[in-house]
């Protein structure tokens, strides 16, 4: 366990499930002090107590859809609130995770919903850029601060019923490339960390609450946790100042491809 991010704020979007809520308990086990946002305020405050348990120095969490830019303002507001109070000596946000995102539906482009394809660019592209930008004046220079997007395998590589998705997370990519090119010089590392398949509520979510069809993405292989990523995200925010960690894919052993996923009969 590092104590490099004893008592650091870090932010992490997405709190509510999956990867966001599992690194709320993994960076809250190393001391950190955490904002976190979501829609789901009542999945927030789970996370925010299982972070608290976990040793969390602070676990604090306020409702955001990343999809609204007032919505984005208001709980960067709130996060400012925290990061600059006075028993904060003036620190800073040390981490932010960009991670609140998703896909919905798996539609081939000829037969794409409106709805679906601009609630996956909202959250995963300009989630990530809203974000980004209201938060940065909170981020100091010069002291191993860190931004560190969610992106994933599909951003690598195309799939049938993904083009929107696979966009989505490209687009995540050049953010980030950009996004460090443009922070040159400040101190503040930028990297991606592109998960493979994961068991989280991201194919419930994909097929709009068809739990069954979710678990059959999983069928027959054993794939990366929640835990398993909040882990790397820690480890990516640990380095020392002077390291930046890029772009980190990571996909389950059984995973060799995105078309390639060895299945045991079950
Ligand atoms: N699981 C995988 O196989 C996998 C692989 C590669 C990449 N990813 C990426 O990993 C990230 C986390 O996904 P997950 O696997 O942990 O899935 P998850 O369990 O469904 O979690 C998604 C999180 O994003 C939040 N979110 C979605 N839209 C939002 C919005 N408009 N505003 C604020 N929060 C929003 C959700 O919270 P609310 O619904 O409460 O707002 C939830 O906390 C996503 O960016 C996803 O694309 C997942």
């Amino acid at each position: 366990m590092t104590t490099r991010l004893q008592d650091k704020w870090v932010l992490i979007t997405g709190a509510s499930s999956g990867f966001g809520a599992e690194a709320a308990r993994a960076f809250g086990a190393c001391g950190a002090k955490l904002l976190l946002g979501a829609r789901r305020v009542d999945r927030l405050q789970q996370a925010a107590a299982e972070a608290r348990q976990a040793g969390a120095a602070a676990a604090e969490f306020h409702e955001l859809n990343v999809a609204s830019t007032p919505s984005v303002e208001k709980f960067i507001a709130w996060a400012k609130a925290h990061v600059q109070s006075p028993t904060s000596k003036g620190q800073g946000l040390h981490v932010l995770i960009n991670n609140a995102g998703g896909a919905h539906g798996l539609d081939t482009v000829a037969a794409g919903k409106d709805a679906d394809w601009e609630a996956m660019i909202q959250s995963n592209v300009l989630g990530v850029l809203r974000v980004t930008r209201a938060a940065l004046p909170l981020m100091p220079h010069d002291c191993g601060a860190s931004i560190i997007n969610i992106g994933s395998i599909a951003g690598h590589t195309a799939y049938e019923g993904g083009a929107v998705y696979c966009a989505a997370k490209a687009g995540e990519r050049s953010i980030t490339r950009a996004l460090r090119l443009e922070l040159n010089g400040t101190g503040i590392r930028v990297g991606t960390l592109d998960p493979g398949l994961a068991e989280t509520e991201f194919s419930t979510v994909r097929f709009k609450g068809d739990t069954a069809r979710a678990k059959n993405v999983y069928a027959g292989m054993t794939p990366l946790t929640a835990a398993d990523i909040a882990e790397t995200l820690v480890w990516m925010a640990s380095r020392p100042a002077h390291v930046n960690i890029d772009e980190m894919l990571i996909k389950p052993t059984d995973q060799a491809a995105m078309h390639k996923v060895h299945r045991r009969k079950t």
